[in-house]
């Protein structure tokens, strides 16, 4: 079980010691830790936020622990050269083209969300965001028209086969827990949605038991506050996941609770190859004052022991201690609470 693990800026190395701390009580056989640098920490000691070491070593591992990045100081630098540059490489590197992106409202805690308890009650939805294509990766630039004006362009598209590599994705984690499926595009505007949403359906032939439907993403986006127990599986591109998965946390209460999986096709001895990390960002305005909430990193890890290790049990015995924790009023600044990073992360692993 080798595990790299990459802490990053802001509030990642906080998060992620307690993500570790946990792991190492479990008391895995093997279980192998290695750290490197990335992001604006790893710009500022190796001049690359993605250095080739850093890449090297999460290439050599059965999974990679990842924190966060995002560096204020960085904010003027060459696109290339930013924090972001790193974890966007790691996942386009590394072909981890499916995001998992799980958030429910934990039972007895709809108290917790900003949506009335009884809407709150029925969130329990598992977004699959496809996270190596779009927007995100086509060619952008910046140029300046025939009047003498600044331009900013992006390019979005999707290719069929990576259309319909996350589409399996989503169709077998729906067919799996007897979910329907929901896939979310922009298929009234844009022509790659178009063809996202003419390869989802041909895919979904295949899986006749599950139910699909097909939702605008704007749609989506009132339909998950006001009726989120509408939907059980919802499979997006990177752009609109990255929105969704965002607004779905802050429905669950905070986006200190919520945990990613990143896969891709590479396997381990026990699973699959991924990336596992918190879907929150860097905090730079609550980093090293010990008040971040380490929850979602270490529903990251139990993540990792689920895909990665084919660890279900210990997997949920994590998922259940922070439920635990939770439930007794372990709760971060972010959730309204008092408890520090070190005391929840101490909450948690009391209650393995
Ligand atoms: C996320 C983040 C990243 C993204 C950023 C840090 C590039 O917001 O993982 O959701 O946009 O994918
Ligand atoms: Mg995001």
């Amino acid at each position: 079980m080798k595990i790299a693990v990459l802490p990053g800026d802001g509030i990642g190395p906080e998060v992620t010691a307690e993500a570790v701390a946990v792991l190492e009580s479990l008391a895995l056989p093997g279980l192998t830790l290695f750290q490197a640098d990335v992001g604006g920490i790893a710009y500022k000691r190796h001049g690359h936020p993605l250095p080739q070491e850093t890449l090297d070593m999460a290439r050599a591992a059965d999974a990679v622990l990842f924190g966060a990045v995002g560096d204020p100081d960085c904010d003027a630098l060459d696109r290339h050269l930013r924090p972001e540059q790193a974890i966007l490489g790691l996942r386009k590197e590394l072909g981890l083209f499916a995001n998992l992106r799980p958030a429910r409202v934990f039972a007895g805690l709809e108290h917790l969300s900003p949506l009335r308890a009884d809407i709150a009650a029925g969130l329990d939805l598992l977004i699959v965001r496809e996270l190596t294509g779009d927007v995100y990766f086509g060619a952008k630039g910046q140029r300046v028209t025939d009047t003498g004006e600044r331009e900013g362009w992006d390019a979005m598209s999707y290719a069929a086969h990576e259309v319909r590599r996350i589409a399996h994705v989503a169709l077998r984690a729906a067919a799996a827990g007897a979910h329907k499926l929901t896939s979310v595009d922009k298929a009234n505007v844009l022509e790659t949605s178009q063809l996202w949403r003419d390869v989802v359906v041909e895919v979904a032939a295949d899986y006749p038991d599950v139910p699909l439907d097909h939702m605008y993403v704007d749609n989506a986006a009132m339909q998950l506050v006001s009726h989120p127990d509408r939907f059980g599986v919802v499979l997006t591109g990177n752009l609109f996941g990255d929105i969704l998965s965002d607004l779905a946390s802050a429905a669950v209460g905070s986006i200190g609770l919520l945990p990613s999986a990143s896969l891709g096709e590479r396997t381990t001895a026990h699973g699959t190859f991924g990336l596992y990390e918190p879907i929150h960002g860097s905090a730079p305005d609550i980093a090293g004052q010990g008040k971040a909430n380490p929850m979602a990193t270490i529903l990251s890890a139990a993540m990792m022991l689920r895909h990665s290790f084919g660890r279900e049990a210990e997997a949920a015995r994590i998922e259940n201690a922070v439920s635990a924790a939770l439930a007794d009023g372990f709760l971060g600044g972010d959730l309204g609470g008092s408890h520090g990073t070190a005391a929840i992360g101490e909450a948690v692993r009391a209650r393995l």
